[in-house]
């Protein structure tokens, strides 16, 4: 049995996969964690129950509003904690730098729910303020930014690529065309020009208009993608021996960098099939404790739809 974890507000973000991100991590007593995404610390709790009072933790977060629930967790967490505010990469990359060690590690990606519910913040179509969605408030480049700036390609490669949005081309020049006359302020803006720049028959039915754009910029916003990339050599040099890594993504791209990386440490030699001995020598670095993503079941799915489209990897260092 797991020991009882800490207590939360109802209000606080649904840690997703948080049965099997608990049992794949498997903390034990004595042992260092970074929870790398620590938001409302739902995870961060669970784990922190399973060090049972001895041990190290260690949270990370990009947004600074992130604070008071990481105040919460540390009266309630019986063992030293330390909150670093920055980018994962960044961070991760610091800490492994000046040899901190750990045995677990989670990367639960995206967004939270506070930062989807506060209006303010921009991440909503569904409400009218301004295009932010940076989940760094201090960063220098906020979605508004973005629309009002990038050139028309950018704009559809970027609602292509991180949106799959088929009408990535007309909503780019709508977008490039209503920009000439006003900047872009508000989320209400945009969601107006995208959805003018879809055909009538074709707004509704895959969801609301404006989701896949709004996910396309808050990637780029975030630079989403390019920080896994770097985060995930960062946490593999922390890891001791034994040390788990776990990465619960929301989207096709975040799974494809994680499982990739996760195949390639894992992989063995690299010499080419016709050598009749290996010459690489090289080990792999990794072992795969998943070795399909793990999904949420329907009944966590029904209870939290933004569960629906998790996949957790974990992988343990060799
Ligand atoms: C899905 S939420 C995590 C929720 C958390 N596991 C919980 O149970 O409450 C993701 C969090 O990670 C943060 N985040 C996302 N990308 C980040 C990055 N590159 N560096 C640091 N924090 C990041 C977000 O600000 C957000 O608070």
């Amino acid at each position: 049995m797991l020991p009882n974890a800490l207590q939360r507000s109802r209000a606080d973000h649904v840690p997703v996969l948080a049965g099997e991100v608990r049992e794949l991590l498997a903390v034990r007593p004595g042992e260092t964690v970074v929870d790398a995404t620590f938001g409302a610390g739902g995870h961060a709790a669970l784990l922190c129950a399973d060090l049972q009072g001895e041990g190290r933790f260690v949270a990370v977060d990009r947004d600074a509003t992130v604070r008071p629930y990481f105040e919460r967790f540390q009266r309630d967490c019986r063992v030293p904690a330390r909150f670093l505010r920055g980018d994962f990469a960044v961070v991760l990359g610091q800490l492994a730098g000046n040899g901190v060690e750990a045995d677990a590690i989670l990367l639960d990606l995206g967004v939270s729910s506070m930062q989807i519910d506060r209006p303010e913040r921009g991440f909503s179509y569904a409400a009218d303020a301004p295009l932010d969605m940076r989940m760094d408030t201090t960063a220098p480049r906020s979605a508004a930014d973005v629309v009002n700036e990038a050139d028309e390609r950018e704009l559809a490669d970027a609602f292509r690529r991180y949106g799959e949005e088929r009408f990535a081309r007309p909503i780019a020049r709508a977008i490039v065309r209503r920009r000439g006359e006003r900047p872009f302020e508000r989320t209400s803006e945009l969601v107006d020009v995208i959805r003018s720049a879809i055909p009538a028959p074709r707004r509704f039915g895959d969801g609301h208009p404006a989701k896949r754009v709004f996910q396309a910029l808050r990637i780029v916003v975030n630079e989403e993608l390019e920080s896994l990339e770097r985060a995930l050599p960062a946490a593999l040099s922390m890891l001791r021996p034994g040390g788990r890594v776990a990465v619960v993504s929301f989207h096709s791209l975040e799974d494809r960098i994680v499982k990739r990386f996760f195949a390639a440490q894992a992989r063995g030699c690299v010499c080419p099939p016709e050598l009749p001995i290996c010459v690489c020598g090289k080990e792999p670095t990794l072992r795969l404790v998943t070795r399909k993503a793990v999904r949420p079941s329907p009944g966590e799915t029904a209870e939290n739809p933004r569960a629906g489209s998790a996949r957790l990897r974990v992988a343990v260092r060799a």
